[in-house]
Order: C-alpha cells, then sequence, then structure tokens
C-alpha cells in the first residue's frame, strides 16, 4: 500500500442495470486516511458507486483503483469495511448483537488454523474477541451484547451494523447512508466514533443526505449526480450554487456516449 495512493480513484466509470446507465464518466480520486462525505440526490448512484468497489456490482467500461492497487485484491486482503444503506438481513434469525459484530471478522478468520474456526466462538483467538468488544463499546452496544438482533431498534441496529464494520478494522470504512433514520444522540455518536477512526488514520466514505453533517465533519465532498458534479472542501461543494448545479445535472440519458450494455 503506497502512502500517495488515493483509497479510492475510478477513471471513465460507467454501471448499467439492464440497459439503464446509471454512472456515466465517473471519475474521481478520494484521499487517504480523510473524511469524503458523498452527497447526490436519490437515484443519484452513489450506491451503485460503492457496490462496485465492493464488487457487488461490475462496471460496464472504466475502471476502478483501491490503495492504487485493483480492488479485487483489496478487497481480499480486507482492505474495505463496509456498512450498506439496507441491510440484507434476516432480522428475526436468532443470532445476538455480539454474534453479528463478529460476522465481521469472519473474512480474516480465514488466516486462522482450520481447528480454531471450527469452535465456538469463545474459543475464538482473542483478537476477534477484542476487536469485538471494542466495536461494541464504540457505538455504545456492549450492554445489548448478548441481546437477539431482532429486538432492536432501528437506531441500534444501524449502531451494531456500523460495529460490525469497526470490527474488521480495515483500512477503508465504507459507509452507505450510515446516518439514515437514527435519532440525534445515535447521529452524534456515530459521527465522534467515525472521528476517532479517521483520527487513528482510517479513511472515511460516507454516503449521506445530512448537509450539516457532511459540512462539519468532512475533510472533502464529493458531489455526484450520475456524474461527477464537484469535489472539493465542504464549504465550497455545499455552497447554493454548487447544490443548485447538483439538483439540475445529470449525465447523458441512457445509453449515450457509446456505451453499450451486455445483454
Ligand atoms: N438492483 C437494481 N436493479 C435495477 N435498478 C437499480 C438497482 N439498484 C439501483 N437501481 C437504479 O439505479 C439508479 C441509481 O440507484 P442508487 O441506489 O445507486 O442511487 P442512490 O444515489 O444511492 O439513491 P438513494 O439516495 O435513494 O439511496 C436508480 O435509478 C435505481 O432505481
Ligand atoms: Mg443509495
Amino acid at each position: 500500500m503506497s502512502e500517495l495512493a488515493p483509497a479510492i480513484q475510478a477513471r471513465n466509470l460507467y454501471a448499467a442495470y439492464h440497459r439503464q446507465v446509471v454512472l456515466c464518466d465517473v471519475s474521481l480520486s478520494l484521499p487517504q486516511g480523510q473524511w469524503t462525505a458523498i452527497v447526490g440526490p436519490n437515484g443519484a448512484g452513489k450506491s451503485s458507486l460503492l457496490n462496485i468497489v465492493i464488487g457487488n456490482l461490475a462496471p460496464l467500461r472504466g475502471e476502478i483503483r483501491v490503495l492504487g492497487e485493483s480492488a479485487e485484491s483489496q478487497r481480499r486482503a480486507g482492505s474495505i469495511a463496509y456498512m450498506a444503506q439496507r441491510e440484507n438481513m434476516e432480522w428475526d434469525f436468532p443470532i445476538s448483537v455480539r454474534e453479528t459484530v463478529m460476522t465481521g471478522r469472519y473474512g480474516l478468520m480465514r488466516h486462522d488454523p482450520l481447528w480454531q474456526r471450527l469452535l465456538p466462538m469463545r474459543w475464538s483467538h482473542p483478537s476477534h474477541r477484542e476487536a469485538v468488544e471494542a466495536a461494541l463499546d464504540a457505538v455504545d452496544m456492549a450492554d445489548y451484547a448478548s441481546r437477539p438482533i431482532g429486538e432492536l431498534s432501528g437506531g441500534q441496529k444501524k449502531r451494531v451494523l456500523l460495529a460490525r464494520a469497526l470490527a474488521q478494522q480495515a483500512d477503508i470504512l465504507l459507509l452507505d447512508e450510515p446516518l439514515a433514520g437514527v435519532d440525534p444522540p445515535s447521529e452524534a455518536l456515530i459521527l465522534s466514533t467515525l472521528e476517532r477512526e479517521r483520527r487513528a488514520g482510517r479513511t472515511v466514505i460516507m454516503v449521506t443526505h445530512d448537509l450539516p453533517s457532511a459540512r462539519r465533519q468532512a475533510d472533502h465532498v464529493l458531489l455526484i449526480n450520475r456524474t461527477v458534479v464537484g469535489m472539493g472542501r465542504p464549504d465550497d461543494m455545499l455552497s447554493d450554487a454548487m447544490l443548485a448545479r447538483l439538483a439540475t445535472s445529470s449525465a447523458p440519458e441512457p445509453l449515450a456516449g457509446g456505451v453499450r450494455v451486455a445483454a
């Protein structure tokens, strides 16, 4: 990992669902060790962009690099922790808060000896248990550790999902609307947790509709509406003029620009 390499770099990226292009000629560079807020209207392609980074959506064209290397190799190396906008999770599944957070360690457990992987969680390597307890503490959910995940409120679930991402101890935290649907105390807690992670040298990349917190917390703001509208300091990007441009701009219509979509 090079110190100078951007956390995420995209060059001329296009993406589509079926025949509708949702990202069009996206080129960007998000710096390492800093906090970038990604802002754009509903349907702008923000989640799609994150889905490309984590390998859930294949770009039609263009390139994405993570920490100067292929996204695939950095995913395998465990460099990216991701928190989805809508977690595809069976909330009624009888799993505790602590076990849910432990699932964030599964990728790292691949490196443990096989015998240790086959044992119940309480026998897992102490590093996994320590990371889980630290993550639960960070989001103030240690008191709920033994509770079934299904019993939690929406905001508490969000905190647990953030804890699961933190437990991965990845270089890059990729968070899709971590503040949506949480109450003000939870929002403050999530933001202070992320601030601490950033101070510890992690890269925080957060999709958000919460402009005041983006203005206050982020080092950079990326404006996106199917294509990049701007990238810069929060005060510059979140000005009335830029937000007006963001609302009215969007990339050319589907399949313009010579993009061909595989059938
Ligand atoms: N799995 C999918 N299949 C088909 N179309 C999709 C799929 N996911 C997203 N889309 C469409 O792609 C476009 C971009 O969606 P995306 O979720 O990336 O936007 P977003 O910027 O994250 O929006 P929001 O702020 O509402 O979360 C939208 O028009 C959406 O309807
Ligand atoms: Mg989204």
